[in-house]
């Protein structure tokens, strides 16, 4: 299982075209009645629909948002976001109620990485301590020394004694840039991200020809050859930093397109470029997981209580080891990241 470079095929969800509700329905305003009146707080990745995120209590990155549900004092947790994100909140929050619009919101890198092959991999290696990147189940969250996320692998695997040797999965581009950016020896599982793969080189070279001065902020679940044109390589939340700190007009943006909105609302100002897929276009790079989760699905959410996150109480304790050992050794938060707080509904 070392260094692997085949992939698993990763079935893609299609969104139902029917509406769910009465098309009459104000769900801005239900959505705000209904969290009101269920003490809820909405989180929200920056791959949602902008509307989502325009109705969230909170906007951030993978480790923010476990940060904010581990805080929380709301009844409920309305997570807008993907599955192994939902689980991480009620892990960290066991006594909160947590929904996910869509039930079926995964990820390609939970999927590539299912617990017994997880647990093989960890067997066949005995002497080596596992990072394990947060795009995965809460099963293989149970079997993991210490999870990590984009913005905090490379500070906390600088903790790691340098002659321990590491197990890092799912995903191998970002224990790949990790391993090179630290000079560590990493043993990679084969999993990749679904959108982060779709970038082409070619493209990306032709559209940095038409904008010499737009620097290419990438997300490190890309490529190689991707990673290798970017100015500026990070997580969600370090690349709108990045923008948002730098004096260019335009830009390049080699990560789920969702996250322009946030750009756009910052600074209105700026000219920010999906990268382009192979078609010359960004929409092919939208997750269609993220996209699953809707206003209806929202409203639906809050409304019924469900789909709700259940979790074994066994796994939930053996995977909040892990999440908490990352937590502990994370960069303090003010450093780490620029916070995109909408207008809060509930304390
Ligand atoms: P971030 O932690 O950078 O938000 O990444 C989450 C993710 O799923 C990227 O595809
Ligand atoms: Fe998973 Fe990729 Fe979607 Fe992120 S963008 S949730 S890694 S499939």
């Amino acid at each position: 299982m070392t260094n692997q470079t085949d992939t698993v095929d990763i079935p893609v969800p299609e969104q139902s075209a029917a509406p769910l509700v009465d098309p009459s329905i104000d769900l801005e305003a239900e959505i705000n009645r209904l969290r009101k009146e269920k003490n809820a707080v909405i989180l929200a990745h920056y791959y949602q629909e902008p509307e989502i995120q325009d109705i969230a209590d909170f906007v951030g990155d993978s480790l923010d948002l476990a940060r904010k549900a581990a805080a929380t004092e709301a009844d409920m947790i309305a997570f807008c976001g993907v599955r192994f994100m939902a689980e991480t909140a009620k892990i960290l929050s066991p006594d909160k109620k947590v929904v996910l619009p869509d039930m079926e919101a995964g990820c390609s890198l939970e999927d590539s990485c299912p617990a017994d092959e997880f647990a093989r991999f960890r067997e066949q290696h005995p002497d080596h301590i596992a990072l394990t990147y947060i795009n995965c189940s809460a099963e293989v969250k149970a079997l993991t020394d210490i999870i990590v996320t984009s913005s905090n692998a490379e500070y906390i695997i600088n903790q790691i004694p340098e002659d321990q040797p590491i197990l890092f999965a799912p995903d191998r581009h970002l224990g790949g840039y990790i391993a090179r950016k630290t000079g560590r020896k990493m043993t990679l599982w084969p999993g990749t991200c679904i959108v982060h793969e779709r970038f082409s080189e070619r493209e990306l070279i032709k559209l940095k020809a038409r904008h010499p001065d737009a620097p290419v902020a990438a997300h490190p679940e890309c490529p190689d050859h991707i990673l290798d044109l970017a100015d500026h390589v990070g997580s969600t939340s370090s690349i709108l930093k990045f923008v948002l700190g730098s004096d260019a007009n335009t830009f390049i943006i080699a990560t789920e397109p969702h996250i322009i909105h946030q750009m756009e609302l910052a600074a209105p100002e700026k000219t920010f470029i999906g990268a382009p897929g192979a078609d010359g276009n960004c929409n092919c790079n939208m997750c269609p997981f993220m996209a699953l989760n809707t206003m209806e699905k929202l409203y639906l959410a809050l409304r019924d209580e469900k789909p709700e996150i259940i979790l074994p109480e066994d796994i939930r304790l053996k995977a909040l080891k892990p999440l908490e050992r990352m937590l502990e050794m994370s960069p303090p938060m003010a450093t780490n990241r620029p916070t995109t707080d909408a207008p809060a509904m509930v304390s």
